[in-house]
């Protein structure tokens, strides 16, 4: 935790925070996309370094068509650490957002070596390049799987950790293996953005979350079944102990959430050491919420059927965001309307 002193020591030098040369892994997917327009939207430059196993190479075109920007891609696995340590080198990196990696909890389950393979081994690796060139500013996307069960609400960053699943372990190893990294070299300066649930997409409807096969999370399955693609929403569970039954969570527009890591970057340039930031509204919204929300914004029926608790969900998770707010001056701006319509949008434009 930072002092009250230092944080007003950083407000006062916010806004001088120059332009930097940012290398974002896993640039191509869904969050780090959104992240590298708003990056370069406040002037950053960008590089994109992916291995394509998730999303795919038009996404650059697109990025270069919304912003007018052409961000420099390269196909690559953060695995290869001498293809990362060159990137790096040539494209004369300040920092690195590190978004690349597995995330599907199911799958995690079934191939935890893979999970520890890509999310560990490949941090590893990365940490090795950015150490061989000097780069030390990294922002890692974490997740609030990091929390396990909420013992309180809202979840605050003192909240205890601890995971569920081989997915969630990842990243508390991560989280675990920065820490140590800061404490052993004052040179580096690491964020770890827990994030809550990200949804929605671009504005364009040229960026949005594309899952393989059946979709897991909740609002692509709402917008596949409003496509036709599926017959009903399966809601797991509606006797947990909240308002109407159902799981309650902190839905985060993606393009906020993306915008929370612009607003990252110059907190991330002038403190050093390890911190973890929640990006998060605040605002729970339950499963029924969010389904009735979509089919209002979007005048669309999505029908939907009660169906057995989901093994390992929680009742409800939200954020406190007064953190992100009080360090970052940062705080989330768009609405779930706004969520639905451009999830929609984005799915209609899939064909
Ligand atoms: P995504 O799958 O859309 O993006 C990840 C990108 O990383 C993909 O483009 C994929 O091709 C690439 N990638 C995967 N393994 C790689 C490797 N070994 N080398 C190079 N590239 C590789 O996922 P996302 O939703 O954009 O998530 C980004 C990050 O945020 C992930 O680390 C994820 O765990 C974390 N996160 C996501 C959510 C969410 O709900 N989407 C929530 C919390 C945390
Ligand atoms: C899940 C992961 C979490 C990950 C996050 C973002 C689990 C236990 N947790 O969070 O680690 O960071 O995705 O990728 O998988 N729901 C339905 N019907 C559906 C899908 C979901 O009712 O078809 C409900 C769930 O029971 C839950 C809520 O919708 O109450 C949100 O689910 P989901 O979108 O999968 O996100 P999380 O479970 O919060």
């Amino acid at each position: 935790c930072i002092g009250v002193f230092e944080v007003v020591k950083f407000h006062t030098k916010r806004h001088r925070a120059s332009k930097m040369r940012v290398l974002l892994t896993g640039g191509t997917g869904y969050i780090g996309s959104h992240t590298a327009i708003a990056l370069l939207e406040q002037n950053h430059d960008v590089l994109l370094f992916d291995n394509l196993s998730n999303s795919q190479r038009h996404t650059v075109d697109r990025i270069r068509h919304i912003t007018g920007k052409q961000a420099p891609f390269v196909q690559g696995d953060i695995r290869n650490t001498d293809l990362l340590t060159q990137t790096l080198r040539d494209f004369q990196a300040d920092a690195v957002i590190h978004f690349a990696g597995l995330k599907a909890v199911g799958e995690s389950v079934e191939q935890p070596i893979a999970y520890y393979a890509n999310n560990v081994q490949g941090t590893i690796s990365l940490l090795q390049a950015m150490q061989q060139c000097c780069v030390y500013k990294l922002m890692f996307s974490s997740s609030a799987t990091v929390y396990g069960k909420p013992q309180y609400l809202p979840l605050d960053e003192a909240h205890p950790t601890s995971a569920t699943n081989p997915y969630g372990r990842t990243k508390l190893h991560i989280e675990e293996m920065l820490q140590d990294l800061a404490a052993s070299d004052a040179c580096w300066k690491i964020i770890c953005l827990r994030y809550f649930n990200p949804l929605g997409a671009h504005a364009s409807g040229l960026l949005g979350e594309r899952p393989n096969g059946i979709p897991n999370n909740l609002m692509p399955y709402i917008a596949q079944v409003a496509a036709g693609s599926l017959p009903f929403v399966q809601v797991f569970g509606n006797d947990y102990p909240t308002p109407d039954g159902t799981g309650v969570r902190d839905f985060i527009h993606v393009c906020d959430l993306a915008e929370g890591h612009a607003a990252a970057l110059p907190f991330l340039h002038a403190q050093n050491g390890w911190h973890a930031i929640n990006l998060g509204t605040g605002k729970g919204t339950s499963v029924l919420e969010l389904i009735k929300a979509f089919a209002e914004a979007n005048e669309i029926d999505v029908p939907y059927r009660i169906m057995p608790r989901r093994p390992g969900d929680v009742d409800a998770c939200f954020a406190s965001p007064a953190k992100a707010h009080n360090i970052l001056g940062w705080k989330a701006q768009r609405d779930i309307q706004e969520m639905c319509k451009s999830a929609w949008l984005w799915q209609t434009m899939q064909g």
